[in-house]
């Protein structure tokens, strides 16, 4: 087979780590029972193993008690939860306008059913002007702030610890969509006083498709979305209201469980900061060079740290062609279109254009960057003939 080229971990990070494939084939093979459904030993030694992984979820983003972590599907069903389960009605809520579908659907939902109006805050080069912007739009009957932490188009980064300070100030309920960030920056649900974290597992925590998770402050009410059996409490008419079982209803997903797991030791094991800096040289590389290209328009530099997320459009070239002619003539793949993200293109103006985005992740390498510039370079240069 060819060489591939692969830029879209912004959707889901591509090859999964050996030790991550690993965990789910242990998982497949030696741990098919069903965790706190019945008290066989089985049972009983996954349960211990999940109860392993939680903390070290918890660890992973400093939580005190890895009880309050639940498992879900992915971030879109922790945001759901998260967002619908907070009894906010007959309110204000603010969040920003680079969010994806998964904060904007549920909290279009809350607007449409629960009298909420929403409130949108934009991205800015100084963290100073991001606090002004949430400042001017605190009203008393504002109760939390939705925000996603990294952007997926943009790869703008909300300094959530600044945020969190304000949320905890004006006792605003926060709510962080850490798609993006969770496996590229430190996240410390005290530090930066979150009081909801939503995490996907696939992305850049490494695990397989399926699996996500929750992290809900103590004190925090939440009324289930989902209800079902939890193996715990059976005669309770409705589901119970302790964490995690309040989140958990129906048989969690083991092998997703174990490759979150495995995910997060293969992050530990090559650290944080040495992936982040890896990605975030590809990425400033990859913007320097193609910022001296004429044709190229690359949205919302700020020309500041941010996530490893490039979003271009190329002068005379649609987003989907370009995409297309990446795919087929040079095996480099991208994400082109809206991103679930449509408030980010009316933001930057390509609401009818979409864009083409490039996502790095730690198994790239500077010679397939390079590989991906000259690409773009004999694209417009065909173009321009
Ligand atoms: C910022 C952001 N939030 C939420 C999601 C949803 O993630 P998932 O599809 O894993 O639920 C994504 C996925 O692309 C994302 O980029």
């Amino acid at each position: 087979m060819n060489r591939e080229y692969y830029f879209d971990h912004s959707a889901t990070s591509n090859p999964k780590p050996k030790q991550v494939i690993d965990s789910v084939v242990e998982a497949l093979t030696n741990f098919n029972g069903n965790p706190s459904r019945s008290s066989c030993r089985k049972s009983i030694e996954i349960e211990r193993r999940i109860f392993g992984i939680r903390e070290k979820i918890a660890n992973f983003f400093n939580i005190k008690n890895p009880l309050q972590i639940a498992f879900t599907k992915n971030s879109t069903e922790s945001l759901n939860f998260a967002i619908k389960g907070s009894n906010l009605e007959n309110c204000n809520i603010i969040t920003s306008v680079i969010e994806h579908n998964s904060v904007l659907r549920p909290l279009n939902s809350l607007r449409d059913n629960k009298n909420v109006s929403l409130s949108y805050i934009h991205p800015h080069k100084e963290t100073s002007e991001v606090i002004k912007e949430i400042l001017s739009l605190i009203t008393p009957n504002t109760k939390a702030i939705v925000l996603n932490h990294i952007s997926n188009v943009t790869g703008y980064i909300f300094d959530i610890e600044a945020i969190g300070e304000i949320c905890k100030k004006y006792n605003l309920l926060f709510i962080v969509d850490s798609s993006q960030s969770a496996g590229f920056l430190p996240i410390d649900v005290e530090k930066s006083n979150i009081d909801i974290l939503c995490f996907t597992g696939h992305k850049s925590l490494m695990g397989i498709q399926g699996i996500g998770g929750i992290f809900v402050r103590e004190g925090v009410e939440l009324s289930p979305v989902l209800e079902g059996g939890t193996g715990s409490f059976s005669k309770f008419e409705r589901q119970p209201l302790k964490m995690p079982e309040l989140l958990e209803a129906g048989t969690n997903n083991i092998p997703g469980i174990f490759s979150l797991g495995a995910g997060i030791d293969y992050i530990k094991e090559i650290g944080l900061d040495k992936i982040r800096d890896h990605e975030y040289k590809l990425t400033k590389f990859f913007i320097d060079e193609i910022s001296k290209i004429p044709e190229i328009t690359i949205y919302d530099n700020f020309n500041i740290f941010r996530g490893p997320v490039v979003a271009i459009n190329i002068k005379n070239i649609s987003s989907s062609e370009l995409s297309d002619i990446l795919s087929e003539e040079f095996n480099i793949y991208t994400r082109s279109g809206f991103h679930c993200a449509p408030l980010v293109h009316k933001y930057l103006g390509t609401y009818e254009s979409g864009c083409v985005r490039f996502s790095f992740g730690y198994s790239n390498t500077m010679e397939e960057v390079l590989y991906c510039i000259n690409a773009l370079k004999e694209i417009i240069s065909f173009f321009n003939n």
